[in-house]
């Protein structure tokens, strides 16, 4: 069985509009030497992340060159963006909850020991994806959350610090002020695009020998409910790796990737035999056909934004998202790059849902 990228987009699509119509999905496993078949040749070491990782891919492929373990080397890639203060999507500068609080999440993964790391919630220590592996490598735990977590990275070492800049304080000031017209606050006249919003980076890397990391971090869902966790610290959600198969990640609206665990969904499917880019957009058809009707549009078409990428142990990947124009960082032999996703809606953008009353 032979599947074109164009062919297997359309299917895609047909299939999406078939779950929407209230058919099961259909979507039929390749076999597995069939599946696997990338239109990119496979290339190791290699370092895919979100595009907000484009730096830092860079750094991580550099690392494992030089011979760093592939994990320490993709932590060190989204560190770049963790202690940012201008980027607004993780760690230091991330975007507060709806009480003006950074609570950050992330996770780790590590292919060889088959060991994993998380950390929910925690607030006043910019680089949780560190503890997070601090936690895979000091206790008998894989997941610690909210004040436990920042007491344990506080006993670890880690210094807190004040996560929110001013400008995420303006922002959140502003957003606040805009809530409601009805409550006390004077809105400005200040154009403000800011809603609710997911800014995340995952990160994925195989070395020469074909050993595999993988690691998410995140500010999650700015102005969530205070105590809210997203996909990014579920192990199998945010981001999961199998040495034996590859690794995927996720960045975007959380709510919709936990209930179809996308990251370990997409490794499995690597591992039956299909390719990361028939992985990630079957994953995207599992996750529409689980979405509640109000995220929808009138067509069965995601008002939210959720993208995927994945790697295989050989150095084939991915990235896909369901609409068209998304893209993501790669880094190999060629050097660091943004390459397009993959995409189920070709020539359309996603749909914006009418505002709600406010
Ligand atoms: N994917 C990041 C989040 O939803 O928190």
């Amino acid at each position: 069985m032979s599947v074109s990228r164009r062919d297997f987009i359309a299917t895609g699509a047909s299939t999406a509009a078939a779950i929407a119509a209230g058919a099961s999905p259909a979507v039929a496993l390749p076999s597995p030497a069939a599946g696997l078949r990338s239109a990119r040749p496979a290339s190791r070491p290699l370092v895919i992340a979100s595009t907000n990782g484009l730096r830092g891919v860079k750094l991580a492929y550099d690392q494992i060159v030089a011979g760093a373990d592939t994990l320490d080397a993709i932590i060190a890639g989204v560190n770049l963006v963790e202690l940012d203060p201008d980027d607004q999507s993780v760690g230091l500068g991330g975007l507060p909850n709806e009480e003006g609080v950074v609570q950050l999440d992330a996770s780790v993964m590590h292919g060889p020991t088959r060991r994993a790391g998380a950390v929910g919630c925690l607030e006043d220590i910019a680089t949780p994806s560190l503890v997070a592996k601090a936690v895979m490598d000091y206790t008998d735990h894989i997941m610690l959350v909210g004040a436990d977590a920042r007491r344990f990275a506080i006993n670890m070492g880690f210094k807190t610090q004040d996560l929110l800049t001013e400008k995420t304080r303006q922002d959140w000031l502003r957003w606040k002020a805009r809530l409601n017209r009805r409550d006390a606050w004077l809105d400005h006249d200040d154009d403000v695009r800011i809603k609710f919003t997911t800014g995340t980076i995952n990160m994925n890397a195989v070395n020469a020998a074909g050993d595999v990391s993988s690691c998410t971090t995140t500010s999650g869902m700015a102005w969530k409910v205070p105590g809210r966790v997203g996909d990014s610290p579920i192990i199998g959600a945010g981001q999961y790796c199998d040495n034996t198969v590859g690794a995927a990640g996720s960045t975007g609206r959380g709510e919709a990737n936990i209930k179809v665990c996308g990251a370990f969904l997409a490794v499995e499917f690597m591992r039956n035999g299909m390719s990361p880019e028939q992985a990630l957009l079957t994953v995207i058809e599992r996750v529409i056909a689980m979405t509640e009707s109000r995220l929808l549009d009138p067509k069965g078409r995601p008002y939210f934004d959720l993208n995927f990428y994945a790697m295989t142990k050989d150095g084939r990947y991915a990235g896909a998202s369901a609409y068209e124009g998304s893209d993501f960082a790669v880094c190999d032999e060629k050097g660091a790059r943004v390459e397009p996703c993959a995409f189920l809606y070709p020539g359309s953008q996603r749909p914006v849902a009418a505002p709600a009353e406010r």
